[in-house]
């Protein structure tokens, strides 16, 4: 029996897997590193440094710079990541998630998020949902970022569920290798040919429902 949803940020709840995505193009481009729609969906829910390596081997770089560079490389992405976010506001949701959301809460199911970003909770506010969430894993005290279940399991724990009683939500396809590591129901919203190891697809969040999902799981 479900009790618990656990979210992922960029990309499910908010528009923002776009400024994310941006913010690295930028980078990449000034690296040196051809930016490819590939490459764009592996980052997709992966961490700050295991970005910025994914896009230096992908460049056939990954030995060019020191750990002090590419702390610095980081740093310049994020603070161009944070430019793109000013004026986020609630508009921002992305279609039907507020709804869903509410609906979630009056139904008494608990609530985690599960972001890898370290801007969570400044976007969570800017779009006024903090109210809604019981919990927060806080991505800075884990071993290991997605596709590692770590973060889905904790998601789980911190609701005090069993991961069984669980579904995620995620864009990415390292977090659905992520759910579906921790043993929880995973639904993939986005290309569902690219989720393809997604327990249950939609391919955009206004059709993520308590209905739609209730029904695919029959
Ligand atoms: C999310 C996004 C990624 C981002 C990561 C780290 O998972 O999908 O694009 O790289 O968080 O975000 P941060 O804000 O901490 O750099
Ligand atoms: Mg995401």
């Amino acid at each position: 029996q479900i009790k618990g949803f656990i979210f992922d940020l960029d990309g499910v709840i908010a528009n923002t897997s776009v400024y994310h995505a941006k913010a690295w193009h930028q980078l990449a481009d000034k690296l040196g590193v051809t930016w490819t729609e590939d490459l764009a969906n592996q980052l997709k829910g992966v961490g700050r440094m295991d970005s910025l390596n994914l896009i230096l081997k992908s460049g056939g770089k990954e030995n060019d710079y020191t750990e002090d560079e590419k702390v610095k490389y980081a740093t310049e992405k994020n603070d161009n990541y944070l430019n793109l976010l000013k004026g986020l506001t609630d508009k921002d949701i992305l279609p039907g998630m507020k709804e869903f959301i509410e609906d979630l809460s009056a139904n008494n199911y608990l609530i985690s998020l599960a972001s890898s970003s370290k801007n969570s909770p400044k976007v969570l506010q800017a779009l006024d949902l903090e109210k809604y969430f019981d919990a927060r894993v806080d991505p800075s005290t884990l071993k290991n970022g997605k596709p590692d279940p770590e973060i889905y399991v904790r998601g789980a724990e911190v609701l005090n569920l069993k991961p069984e009683e669980c579904i995620g939500l995620e864009d990415a396809v390292s977090g659905i290798k992520s759910v579906n590591g921790a043993h929880e129901t995973s639904v993939g919203i986005g290309d569902p040919g690219i989720l393809n190891e997604a327990d249950i697809n939609f391919t955009d969040t206004s059709q993520v429902t308590l209905a739609n999902i209730k029904k695919a799981m029959n």
